[in-house]
């Protein structure tokens, strides 16, 4: 049987993306999912794009016996982890909830993999781990510092998984930090669909641009910023996906463990990215000034040398696209996956 990739959260923004850029690599797609942050009805989308290429197994990640079963009927030989919630006002309040499902999956993953000596892993961690940076471009030498639960999960799994290296040389981890990903695939078939009010700024405007909601909300107007909104590297979920496939190339031919940022290097902010996308689109959107978001930093974005010199990788899609596809996704699908 030809190998396959075992795809942990795969019916998920990030994970579902990947998948087909997996599947149009030509690798083997096995997703585990449990479904509890993203709907069924995104298998027939893949099935859609990708045909029948790929398994999906409706389970936990925390169920060791589940896990130990996909190895035993895969000839998986490598892992990509998505698995996890992200909503970080959401871990303020409940951050048993988020060690128990984020660090939880990852140590009985880690562990099944161990059992069925698989020990190659692409880990999705995020920005978040830099907290409020010191400097930017933010560069993976940059100090790392928790500043709500969401981001101690992320860096409690990346010790682990620098740990586990130390201790057995056969792990080959990439750990991935994401900036912001935004955007859908071309065909607007899959896409980003946050259940209730979104969190992120992308989704929002999309939102308010189908009439789902009525306005924008600025959060702040007074950052050291050159037009007083927040910078952030938005990166778009397409070239991101490209990127994973960038760090199992780079595992399998090298050897190594690496730790990269993924993002496109360039700082825009909610102000540009909200005339942009109004550009673009042709749509209004509606927004009002409001107060900052308590625990939002000003700026934040990548340097991004290192993904291009170990993995020869770098974003390829800017600001205009990703808006072009996220309204795509949106118009066609108003209502997301539910449409
Ligand atoms: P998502 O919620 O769309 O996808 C995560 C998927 O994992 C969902 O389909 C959910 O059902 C599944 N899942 C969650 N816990 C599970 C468990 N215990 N067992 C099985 N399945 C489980 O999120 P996403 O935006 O695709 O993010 C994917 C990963 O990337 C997450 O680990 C997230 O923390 C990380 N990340 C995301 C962003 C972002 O802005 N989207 C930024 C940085 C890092
Ligand atoms: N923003 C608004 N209005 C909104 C939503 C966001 O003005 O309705 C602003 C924020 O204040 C910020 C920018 O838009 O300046 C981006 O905010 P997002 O919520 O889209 O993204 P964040 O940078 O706050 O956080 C995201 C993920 C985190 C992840 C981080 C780094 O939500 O999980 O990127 O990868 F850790």
């Amino acid at each position: 049987m030809t190998p396959c990739t075992l795809i942990t959260g795969g019916a998920g923004y990030i994970g579902s993306h990947t998948a087909v850029i997996l599947m149009d690599a030509g690798y083997r797609v096995i997703i585990i999912d449990n479904l509890c942050n993203s709907s069924p009805r995104v298998l027939d989308r893949l099935r859609q794009l990708c045909g029948d290429q790929f398994e999906f197994v409706q389970a936990d990640v925390r169920d060791g016996a589940a896990l130990d079963s996909v190895f035993a009927q895969y000839p998986v030989e490598s892992v990509i982890h998505f698995a996890g919630l992200k909503a970080v006002g959401e871990s303020v309040t409940q951050p048993l909830r988020y060690f128990d499902n984020n660090v939880g999956s990852t140590v009985s993953l880690l562990q099944a993999m161990d059992r069925a000596d698989v020990r190659r892993m692409v880990f999705s961690s995020s920005a978040t781990v830099y907290g409020d940076p010191q400097q930017v471009p933010i560069s993976e030498a940059a100090h790392l510092k928790a500043t709500n639960p969401y981001a101690r999960t992320k860096l409690i799994c990346e010790d682990m998984l620098r740990d586990l290296q130390d201790a057995d040389p056969r792990w080959q981890v990439a750990i991935l930090r994401y900036f912001n990903p935004v955007g859908a695939h071309p065909s607007g078939i899959i896409g980003e669909a946050p259940s209730g009010i979104p969190n992120n700024l992308m989704p929002y405007i999309t939102q308010v641009a189908v009439g789902q909601r009525d306005y924008l909300s600025i959060f702040g107007n007074d950052y050291p910023t050159p037009d007083g909104t927040g910078v952030r590297d938005y990166i778009h979920v397409m070239d991101l996906a490209r990127g994973h496939v960038a760090a199992l190339e780079h595992l399998t031919k090298q050897q190594s463990s690496i730790t990269v940022n993924l993002g496109t290097g360039h700082g825009v902010s909610v102000q540009q990215l909200v005339d942009t996308f109004v550009r673009v689109t042709g749509r209004p959107i509606a927004y009002r000034q409001t107060a900052r978001r308590q625990g939002d930093v000003a700026a934040c974005y990548a340097d991004t040398t290192l993904a291009l010199t170990t993995l020869g990788w770098q974003a390829e899609h800017d600001i205009a696209r990703m808006c072009e596809d996220a309204w795509r996704w949106q118009s066609m699908n108003p209502t997301g996956y539910a449409s």
